[in-house]
Formats: C-alpha cells, sequence, structure tokens
C-alpha cells in the first residue's frame, strides 16, 4: 500500500504539469487573436510589410515604356517565369515544390514600385517571408530590375 501511494504522487503532480501547461497554451492563443496586425492583411490573410526606408521612396522611372517592358520582358521570361510562370500567376514549372509558393502577380494595392522594387532586390531569405525567391540585387543593375517591374505591370493589366 505504502509503495502505491508513492507511485501515485509523481503521477498527481504531472498531471497538474500538465493543466498547467495545457492553460498556458490557451491562454496564447487567446493573447493571438486579440492582437491582429496593425495593417489590415489582405485576402488570403498574409501579413504584408511595408519596404524599409531605403526602398520606401523608389518610383519606376520606366513604367510604360514600350522599350522597357520588352527589354523587361526577355529577363522575366529567363529569369523569372520558371517560378511565376509565363503570364504571372505563379504557376511556372518549378512553383510546385516550393512553400511558400509564388502568387499570381496580380493587381494588388500593395505591390507598389517600391515594394516590388525591394522584394525583387532582396528576396525572400528574411522573414516574414522565408521563402525561395532569390535576392536579384546582385544579378540585376538597378535598371534591369525597373525594366522586368515594367514588364510585370503589363501583365497585371
Ligand atoms: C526560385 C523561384 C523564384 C524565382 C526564380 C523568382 N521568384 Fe519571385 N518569388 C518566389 C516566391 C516563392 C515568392 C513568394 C514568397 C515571397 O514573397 O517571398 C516570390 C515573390 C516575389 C514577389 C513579391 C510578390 C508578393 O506578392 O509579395 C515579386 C515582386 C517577385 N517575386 C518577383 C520576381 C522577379 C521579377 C523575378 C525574376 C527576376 C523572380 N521573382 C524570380 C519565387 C521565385
Amino acid at each position: 500500500m505504502r509503495s502505491n501511494k508513492a507511485e501515485m504522487l509523481p503521477i498527481k503532480y504531472v498531471f497538474s504539469l500538465l493543466l498547467i501547461v495545457m492553460a498556458l497554451f490557451a491562454l496564447a492563443a487567446c493573447g493571438a487573436k486579440q492582437t491582429p496586425p496593425p495593417s489590415a492583411p489582405p485576402s488570403e490573410g498574409r501579413e504584408i510589410p511595408t519596404p524599409p526606408p531605403e526602398y520606401a521612396n523608389k518610383k519606376n522611372p520606366l513604367t510604360g515604356n514600350a522599350g522597357a517592358i520588352e527589354t523587361g520582358k526577355g529577363i522575366y521570361n529567363s529569369n523569372c517565369a520558371s517560378c511565376h510562370g509565363e503570364t504571372g500567376l505563379g504557376d511556372g514549372p518549378a512553383a510546385k515544390s516550393l512553400n511558400p509558393p509564388p502568387r499570381p502577380l496580380a493587381q494588388e494595392a500593395y505591390l507598389t514600385d517600391a515594394y516590388m522594387f525591394w522584394r525583387i532586390s532582396e528576396g525572400g531569405g528574411m522573414p516574414p517571408f522565408q521563402s525561395a525567391m532569390p535576392a536579384w540585387k546582385s544579378f540585376l543593375s538597378e535598371e534591369k530590375i525597373w525594366q522586368v517591374i515594367a514588364y510585370l505591370r503589363s501583365l497585371m493589366g
């Protein structure tokens, strides 16, 4: 009998520890629900950060420039289409194996010149993106990035 009681004690202890842990999880879940991100996330509920100060005021000098769009198309087809798809729908042959996958480059308010220039330059190797999107700033000149953005805009319609 004595040994039985001795065995029960640790079990009770473990059980109450479990209860405490569960209560903490419940509290954490409530806390997360009560603090939504400050800016309303777009349709998919993904957090879209704004570009850092060094990119915030960037504007594409080549928007609508036919020559830039044509050059941008060439840059896009050889560097971007494998993931983003020929028409920017996120359906390139490499897209299926990516997590997170590329999203359709549709006309969304957050896809500003500054945002796209930032994302193309710096890629996805940082929070909150943590994606396979490469950083292009050491491969493409600033002009080439603007040309490809001019082409992206033409795809977005
Ligand atoms: C290896 C696959 C891959 C290649 C190649 C690639 N991307 Fe991406 N790209 C992604 C993925 C995955 C995402 C989505 C995750 C993220 O936002 O980081 C993304 C995100 C982006 C975004 C942000 C879109 C958004 O909705 O936030 C832009 C803009 C973009 N890519 C442009 C380009 C351009 C331009 C090129 C070519 C110069 C390119 N990408 C090449 C995988 C790729």
